[in-house]
């Protein structure tokens, strides 16, 4: 295997799955029980903001009790032992990533655990707290305005100018559980190809844009992410591939 100088890591829901954390679009998915036209888009929250912030609520609760897995660990250790750079890009607002220990992180979707003021667009950490209509926030002491600070359906995700400016210059791009059924995420595979790049696809099962990538490799991802990670840091052949 190559050494590659800059490798870009893009994970999905399916990535925290086996923490225990539901995906969206499974069987028992997010999306099976929720319209995500009321819970995760401006106009949901502005029709009804105590059943977003309670949706948020809860999936926060769940936050208290899950650990990262094998396969953020794997991550985690690619990053601080690989000789090239490595950049993890999560869909996922989820603190999985960093509580298994990787540093070079974008939430591209925002973190549901920091809570951003709607008034004066600042940011806070809230941790696994509820967030009310009652909360007031820090910085301008307004209350009814701290929202999640994710990412909703119509809004621009975070950091896209990194985000496009990593895969511009990037040698291997890796995409990890996640459908690829939401732009803009679902295109860097096409901007990674368009670089240069080796694209590669790690989920359970083929996503929507598989045929776009040069190799894939279906599994759990606690199985099949140490065995990538493995595989790139001995720089050993292929194992599995289509
Ligand atoms: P999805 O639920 O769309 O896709 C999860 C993917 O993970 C599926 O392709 C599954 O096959 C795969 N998967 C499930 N379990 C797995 C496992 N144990 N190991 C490996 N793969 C597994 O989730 P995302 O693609 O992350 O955005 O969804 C993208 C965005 O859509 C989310 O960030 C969220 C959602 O709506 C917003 O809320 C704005």
């Amino acid at each position: 295997m190559t050494l590659y100088k800059n490798i870009v890591v893009l994970t999905g829901a399916g990535l925290s799955a086996e923490s225990g954390l539901h995906t969206f679009r499974d069987k028992d998915g997010i999306w099976s029980k929720y319209d995500y036209r009321e819970v995760a888009t401006p106009e949901g929250y502005r029709r009804n903001p105590a059943l977003v912030l309670n949706f948020y609520n809860e999936r926060r609760r769940q936050n208290a009790h899950v650990r990262p897995n094998a396969a953020h660990n794997a991550l985690a250790r690619l990053g601080a032992e690989y000789p090239g750079h490595v950049l993890i890009v999560t869909q996922n607002v989820d603190p999985l990533h960093e509580m298994a220990g990787s540093k070079d992180l974008i939430h591209m979707h925002g973190e549901i655990v920091k809570a951003l003021c709607e008034a004066c667009g600042s940011r806070h950490t809230i941790g696994n707290a509820d967030l009310t209509l009652e909360v007031a926030c820090p910085s301008c002491a307004k209350q009814g305005d701290m929202r999640p600070d994710v990412v909703w359906f119509g809004e621009m995700p975070y950091h896209m100018e990194r985000i496009y400016d990593a895969l511009a210059g990037c040698d291997l791009f890796v995409s990890i559980g996640t459908s690829g059924t939401v732009y803009p995420a679902a295109g860097f595979v096409l901007e990674a190809l368009r670089a240069g790049a080796h694209a590669v696809e790690l989920n359970l099962e083929p996503s929507e844009g598989v045929s776009v990538f040069v190799e894939a490799i279906h599994g759990r991802a606690t199985e099949v992410v140490p065995q990538y990670v493995d595989r790139l840091l001995n720089f050993a052949p292929p194992s599995v591939s289509h």
